[in-house]
């Protein structure tokens, strides 16, 4: 019996199994709007046979976006353009889940393949980055951020809020808050990038705030029957990190507390000098940490993509969740062929029929 083949039930929502497809930005929305060619990348995804889709980081406003290819959700308009996405993540038997976003100090960037870097300062592409304190990220993101004013704050977080409304409107069935990856809500968490000295910054309690606040005010409106999730970086690497990693958890118990039903354990990225210990489910004993300690379920990615990796981390109980993000860009079907991997009888009960009757005759 495979645990990464169980189904899993969060609040009303049931995945199909304990895989699911990670946000990741694809880069080709224009001035926020999603198009054909996202509904076309979801659905082949969500096709292959994962339990959740999350839609990529989706920005709360324009200047949230980390590039100008990123999708937004700041108006009725763009919303809209996410319901063909989510009817075809769901008529393919996945659930459909977004990440909401805002890229603080690392906006206006580049593309990947055009740099990675922050667009010049002459280039009209390019906009004003806010952050909790005017500290640049440093090397290829040397852009001095504008300190957030305390009205900044409150828009920021009223954002998150009608986004969450719109991405309800919208059908999505599982909400991930974008708390990690040295964007903005990480960057408040981090003194490495806070150093505001209100109500915003300084001690333990004032550099959560942020985070818990925009948190509860999301739960007022997401529907309580839904799952609402974050995705947070509990650790850099950087050094120091049992003190993060227990701040990280006394943070998790936070959210807990105010109405966090998921946590997606990642690492914060806040700054550039760190050392990750690369290896396949590498996340896992920590996940398993924050899981324990903590008493919520988790999910997380970073090199689960070997099928028995992905397995394992939930056999084991490190994981509710596997996210499996590049292995499904390399191969949407990648359930399948985890499937035959793990040696389960028939695996082409992954995929539609259509599909499933000719592979299994072309693998045997
Ligand atoms: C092209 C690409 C885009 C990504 N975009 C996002 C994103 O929008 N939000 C996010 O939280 N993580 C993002 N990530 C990180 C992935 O969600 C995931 O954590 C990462 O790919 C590691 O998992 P993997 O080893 O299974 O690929 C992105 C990663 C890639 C490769």
């Amino acid at each position: 019996m495979s645990a990464l083949f169980q189904p899993y039930t969060l609040k009303d929502v049931t995945l199909r199994n304990r895989i699911a497809v990670p946000p990741m930005c694809v880069y080709m929305a224009n001035d926020g709007l999603i198009n054909e060619w996202h509904k076309v990348h979801y659905a082949s995804i969500a096709r292959g046979g994962a339990g959740l889709v999350i839609v990529e980081a989706t920005a709360v406003s324009p200047e949230g976006r980390i590039t100008p290819g990123c999708p937004g959700i700041w108006n009725d308009q763009l919303a809209q353009a996410f319901v063909p996405v989510v009817q075809a993540i769901k008529a393919e038997g996945a659930v459909p889940g977004i990440q909401i976003a805002h890229a603080g100090r690392k906006a206006s960037a580049n593309r990947p393949w055009e740099g990675d870097d922050h667009i010049a300062e002459d280039d009209p592409r390019g906009w004003q980055t806010i952050a909790p304190s005017a500290i640049p990220f440093g090397r290829h993101l040397p852009k001095v951020p504008k300190a957030m004013t305390l009205e900044d704050i409150a828009r920021v977080r009223d954002d998150f809020v009608a986004a969450a409304c719109r991405a309800r409107d919208a059908g999505f069935e599982w909400l991930e808050l974008h708390f990690a990856h040295g964007y903005l809500a990480q960057s408040f968490f981090s003194e490495h990038s806070n150093q505001r000295t209100d109500a915003y910054g300084g001690s333990f309690d004032k550099r959560c705030r942020f985070l818990l606040e925009t948190l509860a005010a999301v739960r007022e409106v997401w529907p309580e029957h839904l799952p609402l999730t974050a995705r947070f970086g509990v650790i850099e690497f950087d050094g120091r990190d049992e003190q993060t990693f227990t701040e990280s958890i006394e943070l998790a118990r936070r959210f807990k507390q105010t109405g966090l039903d998921l946590l997606s354990v990642s690492i914060g990225f806040t700054i550039a000098d760190t050392n990750i210990p690369w290896a396949p489910g590498f996340m896992g004993p920590i996940a398993e940490r924050v899981r324990r300690e903590v008493g919520i379920p988790v999910a997380s990615a970073w090199g689960f993509g070997t099928p028995q990796v992905a397995e394992r981390a939930v056999r084991e109980g490190q994981l509710d969740l596997a996210m499996i993000g590049r292995a499904h860009l390399a191969d949407p079907h990648w359930p399948y062929a985890a499937a035959r991997e793990l040696g389960i009888e028939r695996p082409a009960w992954t995929l539609p029929a259509s599909y499933a009757h000719w592979l299994e005759r072309y693998h045997h």
